[in-house]
Order: structure tokens, then sequence, then C-alpha cells
């Protein structure tokens, strides 16, 4: 696929993106995330009942993190932006820090980020912070040192509104090429965001849409192209940067 500067390409990834720098998709363990019920450790719910369980779980992600490194997949991800420059968008689903890793740099984390912790109290004003702590047990749940909350992974579960939603739209609306690795196409609004680009063909405008991961995706019929491959294998070979 030829990518000419001047192209405006946005880039969707989920977790098959990070699959192959070993970090576990969501899907792939009988609705189990590291064999945790998804809503006991990712749902404003599992938070109210069981705080240190939540905590234990991500500190235990965060300690994981640090012994993943990037893909050829990422890689390639920021080889093309730095050809596109301002051109580029990264929307990223993944907590992980991978995509900066590989030197990506005009991204957004939609669902927030695994290295961040924020306060829960939403009338304080401190800002969501780089936070490396691992908290184990009831009596280190971290604490605001402005208002005195608990602190909370800087996460959004399920339930909660997207980060940047505006601004992810703007970028979609604007872009010529959408390109989507690695993910199920289950979670919305994220899901969603290729609809936009069939809308956009219908109304008349040139816009293509892309797929790349390894099985179809549940909305892989709003794509133009679906490219079967693991993203490590394919991305490097699939962009032709002219
Ligand atoms: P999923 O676990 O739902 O889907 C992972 C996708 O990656 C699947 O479609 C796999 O086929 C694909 N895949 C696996 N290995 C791959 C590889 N080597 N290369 C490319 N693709 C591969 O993950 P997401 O779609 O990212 O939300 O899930 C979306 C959201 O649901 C997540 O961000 C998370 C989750 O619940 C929140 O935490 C809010």
């Amino acid at each position: 696929m030829r990518i000419a500067k001047g192209t405006k390409v946005f880039v969707l990834t989920g977790a098959g993106v990070s699959a192959e720098s070993g970090v576990r998709t969501f899907r792939d363990s009988n609705g189990l995330w590291e064999e945790h019920r998804v809503e006991d450790v990712a749902s404003p719910e599992g938070w109210a009942a069981d705080p240190v369980l939540v905590w234990r779980f991500y500190s235990e992600r965060r300690r994981q993190a640090k012994t993943v490194s990037p893909n050829p997949a990422h890689v390639a991800l920021a080889r093309l932006e730095e050809h596109l420059g301002d051109d580029f968008f990264l929307c990223t689903q993944n907590v992980d820090g991978l995509h900066e890793a590989a030197g990506s740099k005009r991204l957004v984390h939609m669902h927030g980020e695994l290295a961040k912790s924020r306060c829960e109290n939403p009338a304080c004003d401190l800002e969501p912070f780089v936070d490396e702590g691992l908290y184990f047990g009831l009596e280190q749940i971290p604490r605001c040192q402005r208002c005195g909350a608990r602190l909370r992974p800087h996460i959004v579960w399920f339930g909660e509104m997207p980060f940047e939603l505006h601004a992810i739209k703007r970028k979609v609306q604007a872009c010529d090429l959408f390109l989507c690795v690695g993910s199920s196409g289950v979670v919305y609004p994220a899901a969603g965001l290729v609809g936009e680009v069939r809308y956009r063909q219908q109304n008349g405008e040139k816009c293509r849409s892309v797929y790349v991961g390894p099985e179809s995706p549940d909305n892989a019929r709003a794509f133009d192209e679906v490219v079967s491959g693991k993203a490590g294998e394919v991305m490097p070979g699939l962009l032709e940067l002219v």
C-alpha cells in the first residue's frame, strides 16, 4: 500500500498489536483477563467492591509491562509517523506504553494508561500523573496528596467514557486512510469509528479503511479491506512510504 507524504492516516490499534510483544489480548481466554473476571477488575462496581483486588491486579500489570518491548508492528507505525508528521494520528485502545517505546508521539490512549494514576474524586483538580507504584495491600491503597481521596488506576473501565472522543472523531472525519490493527471490533465506541469512514464514503468522500489481524473482526463488513496476518509480520511490509 503506497503512502505518499500528505496522506492523512488515522490508525486505531487494539490488543492484537501488542500480542507479539507478549501482552495477552482480552478475548483469548473465555472472558477472563489474566485469570480474573473482567468486571471484577475493570469496572466501577469492581472498584467499589474490592479496591485491593483492583490495585493488586493493575500493580501486577505494571510489573509485567516492564518486561515487554515493542514489536515490528509498533516500529512500523512509528516509521509511518516519521514519514507523515502531523498528517498521522494514532488512537490506541491499549493501556501499555509500547507505541511510545517504539517512538510514536502523536497518539492518544482512549482507554487510559497503565503507567498513570489519578484521584478518584471527580471534583479534585489533581491531574493524572505517572506512577510507578505497586500497591498490593489494604494499607497500601494510595491517597491523593491534594484531597485525601483514594488514587485509582488511570484506566477507562467498563461503563466509563473513553478519553478524547471529540478529537478522535475529528481526526477520523478528516482522514484519507483509516487503518485498524489487532482489535476484535467488539467494544464501542472504538468499534464504531470505522462506520464514520463508511458514512463519509456514502457522501462521496474519498477515504479508505483497512483492517490488519489474524482473524476477521466483528465489524469486518465495515472495512474496505481485511489483511489477514499477525501485525508484527504484516505491518513492516504493508506500507510503502513514498
Ligand atoms: P481483543 O482482545 O478484543 O481483540 C484482540 C484482537 O487482536 C483479536 O481480534 C485478535 O484476532 C487480534 N490479534 C491477536 N493476535 C494478533 C496479532 N499478532 N496481530 C494482530 N492482531 C492480533 O482486544 P481489543 O479489540 O483491543 O477495553 O479490545 C478492545 C477493548 O476491550 C480493550 O481496549 C479493553 C477491552 O475490554 C478497556 O479496557 C476499556
